[in-house]
């Protein structure tokens, strides 16, 4: 065979090889087995040396042309198999836990809405959630709030605009109406969410804060399972020491209606004997009727506290703007 024709199968095989290679080491392997110091591919080149004036030319020609191609598949393939070896040898198992948090932590706020929600958890409460930008509807009118009433005074609420007049959720009592007429009766939820008020920023209001609602609904429900409840749960979240007094109040959406207070060691610290934590009551039959459950047949407690207020507590916080202003010597300390 003329040296001319030797070139073009040696360069198929060298092709082939390298374009089967099944991995990068196996790649390096052909890569010098051909163009390597003494591959094959090389051996040929060195004949050129040997060849006459006239042939030399077409033949370098030829040569070059057959190595730049088998650089360029060397190449190709081996961005293929790099992609290879960096994918996962086995397929992903989206089912495994995730990989721990290796930055940061959780803000104040987050942990204690977690804890809260994990105590209710824990006597069957499912977690419920609804929209902040609200209508008058939900926020006032079907939780028996007349349109006279000073809550739904433009210098208490954020309104958006005329005329639907949509606004800022002042509380989270709104979702209690939108739970009970998506679903019907028995119905145990909670509900942790943002409100707005037009409260000035002060070391104890800030114009947005949060909320935990709570909303109990089945046959025989009495104001006993209300306290047990509460009791339950503030025992868990601020220690044993914990003591709760009910007192008469006046909700529209409840009746009767209690304010709850709350006591131990860290209140006394603050130098109080008593907080108010949180409003409740028994669901008006009037709300009742405005969802369409039947208030004969059905009967059932409501509460709402702030979720500032007991991290405050908890954590001995005197100053309700901290939360937000997101001041990392503040946030480590939790
Ligand atoms: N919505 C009341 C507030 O923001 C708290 C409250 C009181 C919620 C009584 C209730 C309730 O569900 O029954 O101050």
């Amino acid at each position: 065979m003329s040296f001319l024709n030797e070139i073009e199968p040696l360069k198929l095989a060298a092709l082939a090889e390298l374009r089967a290679a099944a991995d990068l080491p196996a790649l390096e392997q052909s890569k010098g087995a051909w163009i390597g110091p003494v591959g094959k591919f090389t051996a040929l080149m060195k004949q050129l040396g040997s060849l006459s004036k006239e042939e030399k030319p077409a033949a370098g020609k030829l040569i070059n042309q057959a190595k730049v191609e088998i650089e360029t598949v060397l190449a190709e393939r081996r961005a293929e198999l790099e992609i290879k070896a960096a994918l996962p040898k086995e397929p992903t198992d989206f089912s495994l836990p995730g990989r721990r948090r290796t930055l940061g932590k959780l803000h104040p706020l987050t942990q204690v809405t977690e804890d809260i929600i994990r105590c209710f958890r824990k006597i069957g409460f499912a977690v419920a959630d609804g929209p902040e930008i609200e209508d008058e509807y939900h926020c006032f009118d079907a939780l028996n709030t007349p349109a006279d009433h000073p809550a739904r005074d433009a210098q208490d609420t954020f309104y958006l605009g005329t005329p639907a007049r949509p606004l800022l959720r002042t509380h989270t009592s709104s979702v209690q109406i939108r739970a009970m007429k998506s679903r019907p009766p028995p119905i145990r939820i909670i509900v942790p969410g943002r409100v707005y008020r037009r409260d000035n920023a002060d070391a104890t209001h800030n114009p947005t804060f949060h909320q935990i609602e709570g909303l109990y609904v089945d046959k025989g429900v009495t104001v006993s399972d209300l306290k047990g409840t509460v009791e339950f749960v503030f025992k868990q979240l601020l220690g044993d020491d914990v003591k709760l007094r009910f007192r008469p109040h006046y909700f529209s959406y409840t009746e009767p209606s209690f304010e709850i207070d709350f006591s131990n060691a860290l209140v006394k610290k603050l130098g109080k004997d008593w907080l108010e934590i949180a409003g409740c009551g028994m669901v008006h039959p009037q709300v009742f009727e405005n969802v369409g459950y039947d208030p004969e047949q059905w009967s059932g407690w409501a509460f709402g506290f702030g979720i500032e207020r007991i991290a405050m507590i908890r954590y001995g916080i005197n100053d309700i703007r901290l939360f937000y202003e997101n001041d990392a010597r503040f946030l480590k300390q939790f």
